[in-house]
């Protein structure tokens, strides 16, 4: 699967967190050709045709910048405006993009809760960036969520330190090779049980909770040893109980996996084995067999929307 990255920041030389995302990807990922369109067009004079076959060649596009007045630089949009033409990525044969991935991935200097209606930034990020999901839809391309991280503005002794950037930066250019690899791995069976081995290691460690509901379906249907829950509300409410009994660092195996597809749906059927430490001393163990029912969507991520253990 060829990727290229369209990388747009008017001030590379003065980027932390831009910067730090091309390097990094680049060196992980020497496969992925990387535009950077501000150093091949210093004066806006986008050489449309070398942009297009780049885009031809190309399976995804994952657009690299940084977020500008809700916004992208003038540089990439001058680069849209001009790309994106009549024909080609709309019209009656303007078909050259259907069916390529488009991922956009931007850093954001404001915090987390200003983007919200009750925040200082009154809209959410997904707001933001609708014009850009059209503009997807309208080149029939496969729209994927969007990668962004907040607080990615360093400015010495004002905001955050470097350092802080530049990890958080690294952990950006792990989402986007998570997703990459998600959609090169078009094998169901193998998505599927790559997650499960993922999902437990995540337990093991006792991770946020954000983590296991970013899979979760906000109506989820949970039935836990403890008792029967509902979506992400329901899913942080058993955790934060479970947290108070067992300690990070324990181990989940999982004994046997089995996988079948059933209409639009995945049924995955599973025996764990869990080995923990408890707060109040002494060793958890127990043998459980797990019951889920989930769906790939278009990006190859799982969504969990029944999530049954019972002890064994
Ligand atoms: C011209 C300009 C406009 C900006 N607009 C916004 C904005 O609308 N919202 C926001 O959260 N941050 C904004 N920022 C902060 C940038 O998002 C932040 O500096 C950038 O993501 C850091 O990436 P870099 O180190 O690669 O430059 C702006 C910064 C500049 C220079």
């Amino acid at each position: 699967m060829k990727t290229v990255l369209i990388l747009a920041h008017p001030e590379l030389n003065n980027s932390v967190a831009n910067k730090r995302i091309a390097e990094q990807l680049k060196s992980k990922r020497e496969d992925i050709e990387v535009r950077d369109i501000m150093a091949l067009y210093p004066d806006y004079k986008i050489d449309i045709e070398t942009e297009q076959q780049a885009l031809i060649e190309a399976d995804t596009v994952i657009f690299q910048y940084p977020f500008w007045w809700y916004n992208m630089p003038g540089i990439l949009k001058q680069w849209f405006d001009y790309v994106f033409n009549f024909n080609f990525a709309f019209g009656p044969e303007g078909n050259k993009l259907k069916g390529k991935n488009f991922l956009l991935s931007f850093t954001v200097g404001g915090p987390n809760e200003s983007y919200s209606p009750l925040g200082y930034n009154h809209f959410r990020i997904e707001d933001f960036v609708k014009p850009m999901e059209q503009t997807a839809y309208l080149a029939q391309m496969n729209f994927l969520d969007p990668i962004y991280e907040h607080g990615m503005v360093f400015i010495p002794g004002v905001y955050n330190t470097k350092e802080g950037v530049e990890a958080k930066a690294d952990n950006v250019v792990e989402r986007i090779i998570e997703q990459l690899e998600r959609l090169e791995n078009q094998n169901p069976e193998e998505i599927i049980k790559t997650f499960a081995k993922e999902w437990f290691e995540h337990f093991d460690i006792l991770a946020e909770d954000g983590y296991f509901n970013s899979y979760i379906s906000n109506d989820a249907k949970l039935s836990f040893v403890e008792g029967d829950f509902i979506g992400h509300d329901g899913f942080s409410k058993w955790y934060s109980e479970i947290k108070k009994i067992i300690k990070p660092n324990n181990e989940h195996r999982i004994e046997s996996i089995s996988i079948s597809e059933n209409n639009d749906k995945y049924n995955v059927e599973l025996s764990v084995k869990l080995k923990a430490e408890k707060i109040e001393g002494g060793i958890l163990e127990l043998n459980v067999k797990e019951n889920w029912e989930i769906e790939l969507t278009s990006d190859n991520r799982v969504k969990i929307h029944e999530y049954i253990v019972k002890p064994v």
